[in-house]
This record gives structure tokens, sequence and C-alpha cells, in this order.
């Protein structure tokens, strides 16, 4: 055996094993990263109030970072809380609380309709979006040949078109101001394929291509535009993906794919969720310094347990060391993988009980 297939042989089987460490040390890793690329904050008294346009208020992250921003103490945002459906309006005027109708207001907005985005916009005064941020989306997992051409479209339509359509209603008014933000909720998915996430996964891929370019002409505008890229949050998305998931006709799926989706990978996912999850308040948070950031990154990832596992993708030009690693890791080292997963539901735990510990008086 050539000393190059040698390694590529070897060295994700390395890898695989070792990937059950990476709870250990990434952590460490990310604080000093996050450290040196530390988000500084604009201030000044005289500041002028923004108008942030947030999509999909309706429940999660935008619920979430909506309240968030209207709650903020120093009031530098007049927030435009947007959501399709204005009946599940409930929850967000609950948590909302004093602010609703004083820095919070709600407004209809169905990112799949131009005439919608057009009308929102133009009740605006002077239709200033200052801060816009992308967030309503849907999700998808199973096997691809159990998915609908249909149900596919539809996906893309919310999650990728409806950026679009947003980014064509604001952008020009940004770049004759010469200043704006375009926030976007993307995913470590849309840097990182995940297995049976080939839809959602494009999806995302799709929406940081598209980003990726329109930066370059925002840049010369004085527009920025941030990628927010969470692993997985505990919202309605992921109750949302199960039910589908549940009502999927897999009658025409092989017997092996089928033990892989069902056996397999529905088992894991709850796992995943429930070891790596975040709470839309903690994105909300990673979010808001992103839009208080003096200089705000393109990309920002909001969960240092995943650090490490898009890193690998950029330390092999050709690709394999992920595919081969992420391979052995799930087909291979199963019980490693589960272990690691316990490992990390148990420092999730630690870290959620210190953190209500430090907040208790
Ligand atoms: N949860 C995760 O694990 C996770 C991880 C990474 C990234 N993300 C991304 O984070 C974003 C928010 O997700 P979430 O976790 O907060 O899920 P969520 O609780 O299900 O919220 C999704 C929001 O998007 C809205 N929406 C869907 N289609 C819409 C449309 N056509 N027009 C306007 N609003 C629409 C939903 O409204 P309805 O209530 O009317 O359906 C809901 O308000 C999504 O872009 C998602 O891809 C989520």
């Amino acid at each position: 055996m050539s000393n190059n297939s040698y390694c590529q042989a070897v060295f994700p089987n390395v890898l695989a094993r070792s990937l059950w460490m990476w709870p250990f040390h990434c952590e460490f890793y990310f604080q000093r990263i996050s450290s040196y690329f530390a988000l500084v904050p604009l201030a000044g008294p005289n500041m002028a109030v923004r108008n942030v346009l947030v999509t999909g208020c309706s429940s999660g992250i935008g619920l979430a970072l909506a309240v968030r921003l209207a709650r903020d103490e120093l009031k530098r945002f007049r927030v435009i809380a947007t959501m399709r459906n204005l009946a599940k309006r409930q929850a967000l005027e609950m948590q909302a609380g004093p602010v609703l109708e004083k820095t919070l207001e709600i407004k209809e907005l169905d990112v799949t309709s131009e005439e919608s985005i057009r009308h929102c916009v133009d009740s605006i005064p002077q239709r200033r979006v200052d801060v816009l941020v992308n967030n309503a989306g849907l999700g998808m997992i199973g096997p691809v040949e159990s998915q609908s051409l249909t149900s596919m479209q539809h996906l893309f339509d919310a999650n990728f078109f409806g950026l679009v359509r947003l980014v064509k209603e604001v952008f020009p008014d940004m770049k004759k101001r010469k200043q704006g933000h375009v926030v976007v909720m993307s995913s470590v998915l849309g840097l990182q394929g995940l297995l049976f996430n080939d839809i959602y996964s494009a999806s995302k891929f799709a929406v940081e291509g598209f980003c990726e370019s329109l930066a370059l002409q925002a840049l010369k505008f004085g527009v920025n535009i941030s990628l927010i890229e969470p692993g997985p949050v505990i919202t309605e998305f992921e109750r949302k993906l199960y039910e589908e998931a549940a009502n999927m006709d897999l009658s025409g799926l092989d017997k092996e794919t089928l033990d892989i989706f069902q056996g397999f990978y529905m088992a894991y996912s709850k796992e995943v969720f429930t070891a790596l999850g975040q709470s839309p308040e903690e994105v909300a948070e990673h979010t808001m310094k992103v839009i208080t950031s003096d200089q705000p990154p393109f990309r920002y990832q909001t969960n240092s347990l995943y650090t490490p596992i898009t890193t690998l993708k950029h330390a092999d030009p050709s690709g394999n060391l992920p595919l081969n690693a992420f391979h052995q890791m799930i087909f291979q080292h199963d019980r490693l993988f589960k272990a690691s997963l316990s490992l990390l539901k148990m420092l999730q735990w630690r870290k959620r009980r210190d953190m209500d510990y430090n907040k208790s008086p």
C-alpha cells in the first residue's frame, strides 16, 4: 500500500475513534478563538434607534430574538416582529409584555409572497429597515427517495427564495443609505452536510452561497451581511420534524435504508438534540452580539461543540477526511458515538446547572 492510500485508509479511522474526545477539547479552543475575535459592541449615547425587521416570530429563535432586542436595556431598537399567521401572535405578545406596541410591534409577513413582503415594508415609516433578520424557515429530514419534489420546492421557497425576496426588497434602500445589516439564520448544516438532511442542508448551502456572493457587493456600499450558524436548537422546529417523519410514506424504501433511518438516525437524532441542543434564548443572545457589534462577523457559530466538526472540512480540500470520519463514526464506531453523546449530555446538564446557580441571588 502506498503512503498516500495508507493515510487515506487509516487517518479517518483514527480520527473517528478520537472524535469522541472532542467535547473535552472544543470548549477550550472555542474560548480562545472567540476571545481573539471578541465582538466589539457598538457604543455611544447618541446612537440612533435602529429598525429591526425579524421574520418567523411566532415561535423559537425569531420570537426569542424579537423579545431580546425589544427589551434591550439601552433601548437601541424598534422591532418589527413579523409572522405569516397573526393568529399565532399570543406567545410573542405574552413574552413581550410591557414592551409590546412600544419597542415591539407585530406585523404579518409571509416570506413566500413578494406582495406580503412589500406590504409589510411599505407600512414602515420611510420603508426604513436598518437591520433585516431573515429567520423564518422550515426543516426536513428523511431518505430523499421518500420525499416529494413538491415538498422540497416548498422548503426551498421558504428557506432560500424567502431570503432572496426579502433582500430584493430592502437591499436597494440600504445601498442608497450606505448602511444596513442583513442577518441570516443559517445553520451548521449550511457548512457541513448530515445524514438524511440532504434537502434542508442543500437549502442552507444555497443561503450561504448567496450571502457569500452578495457580501462582496454589500461591503462596497457599507452594508454588512452576517450568517448565524446554530447547531441543534430546541424549538418547534424539532417537534415538527419528528411529526413529519412519523407521517412520511416509507413504503417504497429498501429494508437497509429503512433500518438506518428508523433504527439508527431517528434514535440518535433525538439524543443529539438533547446532548447538543441550545435554547432559542441562547441563540438570540449570540445574535444580539452580532447585531450590536461594531464590526459584525460574516460567519458566526453559536455552538462551540460544533466547531471541531466544521473545521474538519477545511483540513482536507478533497472532502474525503470529514466524509470518511463521519462514515466510520456513524457506521463503525457507533458505540463510541453513543458514549460521546452521553458525555455531552452530562456536560450540557452541568453547564445549565452552573448557569442556573449563577443566576440565583
Ligand atoms: N431549531 C434548530 O435546530 C435550528 C438549527 C439551526 C438553524 N435553524 C434555523 O433557525 C430558523 C428558525 O427556526 P426555529 O428553530 O426557531 O423553528 P420554529 O420554532 O419552527 O420557527 C420557524 C418560524 O418560521 C416561520 N415560517 C415558516 N415558513 C414561513 C413563511 N413562509 N413565512 C413566514 N414565516 C414562516 C414559522 O411560522 P409558523 O409558526 O407559521 O410555521 C416560525 O415562526 C430557521 O431558519 C431554521 O432553519 C434552526
